[in-house]
């Protein structure tokens, strides 16, 4: 069974993600190239989008993932936040760059952010795929984003329906019946 059934219509093509994935990693390379940045790609939600910003920035730099947990298996937030994986390396007087799939709420992000800054980062930038600036509850922005996301739920590229779709190439909007 393909997953490309359930798709009612393509929203990002793969093109277009490469295409603005590329420019946001020269932007990041350019701007903090000789700060030595530490990316954080927050799973799971932003390994495909880590692994292909990456590999356009150019510069010497160090990476980790944290894993946080925020959502059930449903569309919309749960509150709570909890941070099922830390991070392997101190950051302590870095340059960090969260890399984060889809800023919503912004529950998750303001909840790491403050999270991280207790361990004195010299300064922290995010970077998110998609924004929807719509649905905002938490005072929070992003420094780079791809994409303004319409208030639809997307999968794909990283992005999930209950654990699934993320291996999807680009960015789609599933079929209604899918939800039910
Ligand atoms: P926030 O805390 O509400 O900003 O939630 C951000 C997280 O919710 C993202 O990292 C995603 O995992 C998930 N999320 C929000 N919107 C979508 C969507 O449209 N599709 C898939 N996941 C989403
Ligand atoms: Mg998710």
């Amino acid at each position: 069974m393909t997953m490309q059934n359930d798709i009612q219509e393509v929203l990002f093509s793969q093109e277009q993600l490469q295409a603005r994935v590329k420019e946001l990693g020269q932007q990041i390379a350019q701007d903090l190239g000789d700060k030595d940045p530490f990316f954080i790609g927050i799973l799971k939600g932003s390994f495909v989008f880590m692994a292909d910003l990456l590999r356009e920035v150019d510069v010497l730099c160090g990476m980790d993932f944290m894993s946080v947990s925020s959502y059930g298996d449903g569309t919309s937030s749960s509150g709570a936040v909890k941070i099922t994986k830390d991070l392997s390396q101190d950051i302590h007087g870095r340059h960090v760059v969260i890399v984060e799939d889809i800023l919503d709420s912004g529950v998750t992000l303001s909840y790491l952010k403050k999270y991280l800054q207790v361990r004195q980062p010299a300064s922290i930038t995010i970077c998110t795929l998609f924004d929807k600036p719509s649905r905002r509850k938490a005072d929070i922005h992003a420094d780079y984003v791809g994409f303004l996301c319409p208030d639809a739920f997307i999968v794909g590229y990283g992005l999930d329906y209950a654990e699934k779709y993320r291996n999807l190439p680009y960015i789609g909007v599933l079929k209604p019946e899918i939800y039910s």
